[in-house]
């Protein structure tokens, strides 16, 4: 713990009280001329990509990236980069099992792709530069997929992530379940932090600093802003929310204040048996979703906060809070309890292969700063190879003092222990949060066949050979 609270750069605690982000406005009602809409349901929060397609098996969007002049911090305009002009971008929303086509185009002044965090898509579509060229300035490429997952992702260039993502390239996904359970309302929240200068732009990208820990922010952002969400809950409502991480390193804790919650989903979609905590630790590039019962009778705010060690100038380490959102208590409802679809995990083999990946750094003949995968850096890695279905249990060993939010391309794991204890974090993950000298051990089964990266998602870290790729041979 002590080095997550060391890896937290002081914090300028800037949340406007003034100006509010508020509740996207419901959606007009269907009226005889106009197709009937998909049953998806309204998710408050991040405004939706428009599906241009009538098919109600198929969500059909254009999609560019651009740079735009946004208000981050309102009253101020940054140079950021926008999908569709706005960042987060907006959000992908289709049902699981539902044809995907994205007509992407780049209107950025230099190449990028998209990788869908998350979705166990093929290879081809993925984003992965070393497998489909990137997508030039001026140029377009179609992403068409099927959606084989439920649960909440997101959108990200998988090409210069150490600027692209945190100048504002980052959109939520929505993959819905067929039998959905159904809330009183839900919401997405989009958590990231920011670093601009005194004049509101980005602050200068691979400093030292940022090369060693990744780029931690000065101000914490909610779906775009440095001001909370808000808008109002009614009392009574058990409601879904959305969570994903975007922060270019920064490991959060959230908690709900003023209701009660459990968590009801993670990575990789719905969980078994929801689970009750007080704290959630979501590191960057996970997801979480929420049940929030606002079930407490004096509660006049439902707020999302995350808790952020700070350290004084004596060294004293203290929590901050810090809302992400504010939603005033207004009104009543009285709310069925959701009933969530059956849903089983993988079983744990009894039976596996063993890998070990140790994540380490050292120095090359230049004196250059090169994190290691196995003692070399990972591009130089001969390709791992594995096979559709094969159960491996990978050992992954941190022996550095920094953390690493090490994510997996295309696949799910579980987390098995931690510290060589049993973790006691369950549901299906893509992203796996290991502090400094920390050990963990995962299971997955392999099942998606192609070429995948694999790699800490510390940009930074990637960048200096934190970063791989394996094959599963189908
Ligand atoms: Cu969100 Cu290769 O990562
Ligand atoms: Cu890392």
């Amino acid at each position: 713990m002590l080095l997550r609270t060391a890896a937290i750069v002081p914090f300028i605690l800037l949340v406007a009280a003034c100006s509010v982000t508020s509740d996207t406005q419901p959606k007009a009602k269907p009226t005889p001329e106009t197709p009937a809409p998909k049953p998806l349901v309204q998710i408050s929060g991040v405004a939706e990509l428009e599906d241009i397609n009538p098919d109600p098996d198929v969500v059909e969007v254009n999609l560019n990236a651009a740079p735009a002049d946004l208000e981050v911090v309102p009253g101020h305009v940054t140079k950021m980069l926008s999908f569709n002009g706005s960042t987060p971008g907006p959000m992908l929303h289709a049902r699981v099992g539902n044809r995907i086509i994205v007509h992407f185009t780049n209107n950025l002044a230099e190449p990028t792709t998209i990788h869908w965090h998350g979705l166990r898509i093929a290879p081809e579509m993925d984003g992965n530069p070393m497998v489909v060229a990137p997508v030039e300035p001026g140029a377009t490429f179609t992403y068409d997929f099927v959606a084989p997952d439920a649960g909440t992702f997101w959108y990200h260039p998988h090409l210069d992530t150490i600027e692209q993502i945190p100048r504002g390239l980052y959109a939520p996904i929505v993959i819905e379940e067929k039998d959905a359970p159904v809330f009183t309302a839900e919401r997405m929240h989009v958590l990231a932090d920011t670093r601009l200068t005194a004049a509101y732009q980005h602050s200068p990208f691979r400093t030292p600093m940022d090369m060693m820990m990744g780029r931690f922010g000065d101000r914490i952002v909610s779906n775009g802003t440095t001001t909370p969400v808000s808008g109002t809950i009614a009392r009574g409502a058990v409601e879904r929310w959305r969570i994903v991480n975007v922060a270019p390193a920064r490991s959060m804790d959230i908690a709900v204040e003023g209701a009660s919650f459990r968590v009801i989903g993670t990575d990789g979609g719905l969980l078994p048996e929801p689970y009750s905590a007080s704290r959630v630790s979501i590191a960057v590039g996970q997801r979480f979703d929420l049940e929030v019962k606002a079930d407490d009778p004096n509660a006049t705010d439902v707020k999302l906060v995350g808790h952020f060690p700070t350290q004084d100038a004596n060294g004293k380490t203290t929590d901050q809070v810090i809302p992400f959102a504010d939603y005033t208590v207004d009104g009543d409802v009285t709310a069925e309890a959701p009933v969530y679809p059956t849903v089983t995990l993988p079983e744990i083999p009894a039976t596996f292969d063993e890998r070990k990946l140790v994540l380490s750094d050292m120095q090359d003949p230049q004196g250059n700063v090169v994190m290691t995968m196995n003692g070399m850096d990972g591009r130089d890695l001969p390709m791992a190879m594995f096979t559709q279905g094969q159960p491996v249990r990978f050992t992954i060993k941190n022996s550095m003092m920094h953390a690493h939010p090490f994510h997996f391309h295309g696949q799910f794991f579980q987390i098995l222990t931690r510290q060589g204890k049993p973790a006691n974090e369950p549901g299906l993950k893509d992203v796996v949060y290991l502090d400094g000298m920390e050990s963990v051990t995962i299971t997955t089964n392999f099942e998606n066949p192609g070429e995948w990266m694999y790699h800490c998602h510390i940009a930074e870290h990637a960048e200096q050979g934190m970063m791989a790729e394996l094959e599963v041979m189908p």
